[in-house]
C-alpha cells in the first residue's frame, strides 16, 4: 500500500510513521525543515506507545509535485484553515491517487475533497481522536489514544472494502480502528466532543500557559460551564436524529451527560471526572487551546460555528456556545 499525507504535522506524522513501520510506503508532504529532518535521520515518535525511530518506508517532501508515483490513499491532515491552500497546491495528486480521506476536525472536509478532486466516489469518510503534536522538525509526540481511535466508512452509510482495508492498516499499525456504516454520525459526534472540550478550555483557561484541561474542570463554575456547553452542542447533535454513542470512550462523556437530566448530577459527574483525571496525573490541552497558547489561528470557525449555523437552521437556542464563539473569535482575530 502507498499512502501520501498532505500536511504532516502532529497527527499526520504520527499516523504516517506508524503505518510506515508496518511496511506501508509513506510520503509525508510537510514543511521543508520537517521533510529534511525525516529524510536525514528518520521520524521520531515519542509518547504513549514508547519511542520509535522510523527510518524505512518513509520520506518527506515539501510539495505535492515532489511526491513520486501513484498512491492508494491520500490523508488530508492540515489544520482546517489551511485546507484550501493545501489542496490548491496538490492538484497533481488527483489523477494518481485512488482514495482521499481527511482526519481533520470539521464537518465539511469530505465535501471539500469531493469538490477538489471532482469525483465524490473517490472520497472516504474518516474520523480519529489519536493525538499527535509536532515537537520540532523530525520529532512528534503521540499523546492521546482511546480504545477505538479511528473510524472509516462510506458517506452513503455503507461499509466498503476500502473502509475495511484502511481500518485494517490502522489496526496493524497499532491504531485501533473500525469500519462503520454510520460515519456521518461519528463525524458529528466527534465535532460535538471536540467542540465541547475546546470551547470549554479556551473560554475558561484562555492564555494561561500553566493551566491545562483538568484544571478547568476542578472548579465548580468550570464544571457548570462544561455541562452548559455540552447540553447545547448535544441539542444540535441529537436534533439531527442521532443518539450519543461515546464513539471515543472513555474520553467521551457525551452519552452520560445526555442521559443525566438533572443538572446538579451532571455537574458533579464532571467535577468527579476532573478529580479522577487529576489523580491519574493526566496532563493535556485541547488543540484549539494549544493554538491560542502558541499564538496560532484557531479552528473555531470549523469546530463551533457549524453548531451555531445548524442551531439557527433547526430553530434551537444556543446562547452559551454563541457567547463562547464570540469570545474566541476576538482572541482568534489577533492570532496569526
Ligand atoms: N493533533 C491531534 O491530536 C488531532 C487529533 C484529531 C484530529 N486533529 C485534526 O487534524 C488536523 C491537523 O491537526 P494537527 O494538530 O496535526 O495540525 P498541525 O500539527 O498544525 O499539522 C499540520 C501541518 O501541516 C503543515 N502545512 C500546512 N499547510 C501546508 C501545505 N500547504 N503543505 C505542507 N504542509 C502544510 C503545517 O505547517 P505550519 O504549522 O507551518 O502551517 C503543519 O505542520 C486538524 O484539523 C485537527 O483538528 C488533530
Amino acid at each position: 500500500m502507498r499512502v501520501v499525507v498532505l500536511g504532516a504535522g502532529g497527527l499526520g506524522s504520527v499516523i504516517g510513521g506508524y503505518l510506515a513501520q508496518t511496511g506501508v510506503d509513506v510520503t509525508l508532504i510537510c514543511r521543508p525543515a520537517h521533510a529534511e529532518a525525516i529524510n536525514k535521520n528518520g521520524l521520531h515518535i515519542s509518547g504513549l506507545r514508547g519511542d520509535h525511530q522510523i527510518t524505512e518506508n518513509i520520506c518527506g517532501v515539501a510539495t505535492a509535485d515532489e511526491a513520486e508515483g501513484h498512491f492508494d490513499y491520500m490523508i488530508l491532515a492540515v489544520k482546517s484553515k489551511d485546507t484550501a491552500a493545501a489542496l490548491a497546491g496538490a492538484t497533481s495528486l488527483i489523477d494518481r491517487t485512488d482514495v482521499f480521506f481527511s482526519v481533520q476536525n470539521n464537518i465539511v472536509k469530505e465535501g471539500d475533497l469531493a469538490k477538489w478532486c471532482g469525483d465524490p466516489a473517490k472520497v472516504l469518510g474518516a474520523s480519529t481522536i489519536e493525538g499527535g503534536a509536532l515537537l520540532e522538525p523530525g520529532k512528534v509526540k503521540n499523546h492521546m489514544t482511546v480504545d477505538c481511535t479511528a473510524y472509516f466508512g462510506e458517506l452513503d452509510g455503507t461499509i466498503s472494502p476500502r473502509a475495511e482495508e484502511m481500518a485494517a492498516a490502522f489496526n496493524k499499525a497499532g491504531l485501533v480502528a473500525k469500519a462503520v456504516d454510520c460515519i456521518q454520525q461519528v463525524l458529528w459526534e466527534k465535532l460535538t466532543q471536540i467542540g465541547n472540550a475546546s470551547t470549554f478550555a479556551v473560554s475558561t483557561l484562555a492564555g494561561n500557559t500553566e493551566l491545562d484541561f483538568v484544571d478547568g474542570l476542578l472548579v465548580r463554575e468550570g464544571a457548570e460551564h462544561y455541562v452548559a456547553i455540552a447540553r447545547e452542542l448535544l441539542s444540535v447533535y441529537t436534533a439531527q436524529g442521532y443518539e450519543p454513542q461515546n464513539f471515543y470512550a472513555p474520553i467521551s462523556r457525551l452519552k452520560q451527560i445526555y442521559e443525566i437530566k438533572d443538572n446538579e448530577e451532571a455537574v458533579q459527574t464532571m467535577l468527579g471526572m476532573g478529580k479522577q483525571l487529576q489523580e491519574r496525573g493526566y496532563k493535556g490541552t485541547t488543540s484549539m487551546h494549544d493554538d491560542v497558547l502558541r499564538g496560532r489561528k484557531t479552528e473555531v470557525d470549523f469546530i463551533i460555528k457549524p453548531f451555531i449555523e445548524k442551531a439557527a437552521e433547526l430553530g434551537l437556542e444556543v446562547p452559551t456556545i454563541t457567547a463562547c464563539y464570540r469570545i474566541i473569535k476576538v482572541l482568534d482575530n489577533y492570532l496569526n
